[in-house]
């Protein structure tokens, strides 16, 4: 019985520190552990059991890491007030706890509710006259919104359509706000501050830019913000008042969901918020998180270029730093010379001001506010916007040549998903550990929740076929397409989530697929076999499924991703397909 092995996994993971757990530790244990630990971890960090958090080298602060000029560590490492058998977590006497239904929101309300403006930040008081929203011009660094009615060309409502009703869902979802990655190919926020800290003259800035004569660095990177932490909480509380009564579907057949996610700090703490979110605090019994291994070398389709050489490499599957540098040049000159005319010593460079722009969203997300943000036109953010499609577009989306073979790897389960049929061969990012075990990859279940990266989302849909996204492709470096298809800030921001919805409707006699990527119905008409006009996004499963399998049998990953293919520089190489050179 796998349940037996129910372990703390607060103390193995938290602390390797193996001392309370209560079995043996193995991968396999991990792989069906229930999340009980990590709550306790999460919530109770005073229990008994738990560690605390290692102290951390108190002379870091003094020679911090390129950029961060102030850390501040919580918790302490030793409290003298912490009496864990005074705070018992469990005392009894909770009071009647009669339940009642599961909501079914997509199925009884009159209409859906939308995903406007993220609570608890503050966006630049220079532009709260304006009707601009800027927390939408950030690229994937925008906090995940509703779309627009219309965005993605097509007019549906989110309802189901009459006479149809929701069977299953396949929710793929990003993480939440993050502080900035540890690397920067451009610009980059921490290597501003180092340029700021380390320049070779003394400075002075005035006016506007006043403020970074006493300005500190105080981000961190990698991890998830408060405010990130909210987002998949509140993720997890929507698509439970929409899609609850898919669980009827578990309690009828005695089984669990199995959720996924990755090894990586953010996406752990992004899935255990969204669960905290979807079940509550008391998840023991809920469902089983799965957390497989994000490092490289690691089959893992939800981090499949850990495997994929070619997509690293800066000649073949990353090739938009070049697009992204030349774009800058474009949108940020007016602003360089306004920002320069206003600080001495120190000459501004357009990757500087490039950096100030990031700084806005990183600083907001991270601490609430950012002065960076009022020190630029609406233009300029959607100008920098652009370039965050720029730089998607070309490394991880229709326009890098490794982005197919990358996404094909969740395609391949999606398929064996909504056809209960196992992968055949695993020639890809699949693990056959994880895949070929029915227990931690379930088929046919009525929902699924996968957490994973912006790029992966975006590997997805090019890998799916929706080249709806495409239509302007492949994207230039030396203005913004007017109406253009592919927006980042609609596709992968922050929290985005992608909503394949399986649907039973009484005009069609077989099932039905429809797929929503932050509350905007997608049109599928690209994707061979479905209806080129359909009104409400749907598509017979089988024809969306034979579409894929195709995909797959004409992907290969062996020549994407080792293949000693080279293209052209720049426009040399035009994939709208995330193809690369077909092999001779
Ligand atoms: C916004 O409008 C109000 C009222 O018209 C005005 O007092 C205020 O100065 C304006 N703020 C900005 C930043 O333009
Ligand atoms: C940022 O700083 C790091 C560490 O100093 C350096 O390795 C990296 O090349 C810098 N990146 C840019 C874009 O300047
Ligand atoms: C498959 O995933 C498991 C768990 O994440 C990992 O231990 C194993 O090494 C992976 N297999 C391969 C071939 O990467
Ligand atoms: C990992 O991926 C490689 C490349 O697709 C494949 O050859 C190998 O069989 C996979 N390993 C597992 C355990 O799935
Ligand atoms: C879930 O249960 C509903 C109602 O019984 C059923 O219509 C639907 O097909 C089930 N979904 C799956 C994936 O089994
Ligand atoms: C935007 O593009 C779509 C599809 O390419 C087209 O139908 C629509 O008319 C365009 N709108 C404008 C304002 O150009
Ligand atoms: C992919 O999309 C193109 C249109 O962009 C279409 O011609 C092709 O048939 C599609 N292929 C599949 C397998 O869906
Ligand atoms: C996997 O192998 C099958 C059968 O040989 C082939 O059709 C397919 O292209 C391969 N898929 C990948 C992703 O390499
Ligand atoms: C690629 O696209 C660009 C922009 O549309 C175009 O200028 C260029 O000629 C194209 N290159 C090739 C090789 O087709």
């Amino acid at each position: 019985m796998r349940s037996q092995h129910k372990l703390s996994l607060d103390a193995d993971l938290l602390a390797h520190n193996g001392d309370r757990a209560r079995s043996r530790f193995a991968l396999r244990h991990v792989l069906f552990a229930f999340v009980a630990g990590f709550l306790s971890a999460a919530l109770f960090p005073l229990l008994p059991s738990l560690p605390l958090v290692q102290i951390l080298d108190p002379t870091q602060s003094l020679h911090p890491r390129p950029g961060s000029t102030d850390v501040h560590h919580y918790p302490p490492s030793h409290p003298t007030n912490a009496f864990p058998d005074l705070f018992p977590s469990d005392v009894g006497y909770p009071g009647p706890t009669p339940t009642g239904a599961e909501p079914a929101l997509v199925a009884t309300a009159p209409a859906y509710p939308l995903h406007t403006g993220p609570p608890h930040l503050l966006r630049p008081q220079a532009l709260s006259n304006s009707s601009f929203d800027i927390f939408s011009h950030w690229g994937n660094l925008s906090p995940w919104f509703s779309v627009p009615p219309q965005s993605f060309r097509i007019d549906a409502s989110l309802d189901p359509p009459q006479g149809c009703r929701i069977t299953a869902l396949h929710l793929l979802h990003r993480h939440g706000a993050r502080y900035p990655t540890g690397t920067a190919a451009y610009a980059g926020p921490a290597n501003f501050s180092a340029r700021l800290r380390h320049a070779p003259h003394k400075w002075s800035a005035h006016r506007q830019l006043a403020f970074l004569n006493d300005w500190t660095y105080k981000l961190g990177e990698e991890i998830l913000t408060p405010f990130g932490r909210q987002q998949l909480f509140d993720l997890g509380v929507s698509i439970r008042i929409k899609y609850g009564f898919l669980l009827r579907n578990f309690t009828a057949s005695n089984t669990l969901p199995v959720f996924r996610t990755e090894s990586q700090d953010r996406m752990l703490l992004s899935a255990l918020n969204f669960a905290l979110g979807f079940f509550g605090p008391k998840l023991d019994g809920q469902y089983q998180q799965l957390i497989t291994i994000e490092a490289p070398g690691f089959n893992n389709t939800l981090a499949p270029s850990k495997t994929c050489p070619n997509a690293r490499d800066p000649a073949r599957g990353e090739r938009a730093l070049p697009y992204v540098r030349q774009w800058a040049k474009v949108y940020l000159q007016a602003a360089r010379a306004r920002l320069n005319s206003q600080i001495d010593g120190i000459d501004l460079t357009i990757e500087d001001v490039y950096a100030m722009q990031q700084l806005c969203p990183y600083e907001t997300v991270a601490i609430g506010y950012s002065k960076f943000c009022e020190l630029f036109t609406e233009d300029e953010w959607r100008g920098f916007d652009y370039s965050v499609d720029l730089n998607f577009w070309y490394n991880s989306a229709f326009g890098s040549p490794t982005s197919r073979a990358l996404g094909i790897g969740y395609v391949q389960e999606l398929v064996a998903r909504l056809t209960s049929t196992p992968i055949a061969a695993h020639n890809s990012s699949t693990n056959a550990t994880i895949n070929d075990d029915p227990a931690t990859f379930p088929l046919g279940l009525s929902l699924y929740v996968d957490a994973t990266h912006d790029t992966i989302i975006l590997n997805v849909l090019t890998a799916l076929n929706l080249s709806n996204f495409a239509t302007d492709g492949p994207l230039p470096s030396d203005h913004i397409p007017t109406n253009r298809s592919f927006k980042t800030s609609h596709l992968a921001p922050f929290a985005s989530n992608v909503q394949f919805q399986l649907l039973a409707c009484d005009s069609a006699p077989e099932p039905q697929i429809r797929i929503v990527i932050n509350d905007g119905v997608t049109p599928l008409s690209s994707v061979r076999g479905c209806p080129a006009d359909e009104p409400h996004g749907l598509c017979p499963l089988s024809a969306f499924v034979s579409a894929q399998r195709e995909t797959i049998s004409k992907t290969d990953w062996t020549w994407a991703c080792h293949g000693e293919w080279n293209v052209p520089t720049g426009h040399g190489w035009n994939t709208t397909t995330g193809e690369p050179p077909a092999k001779d």
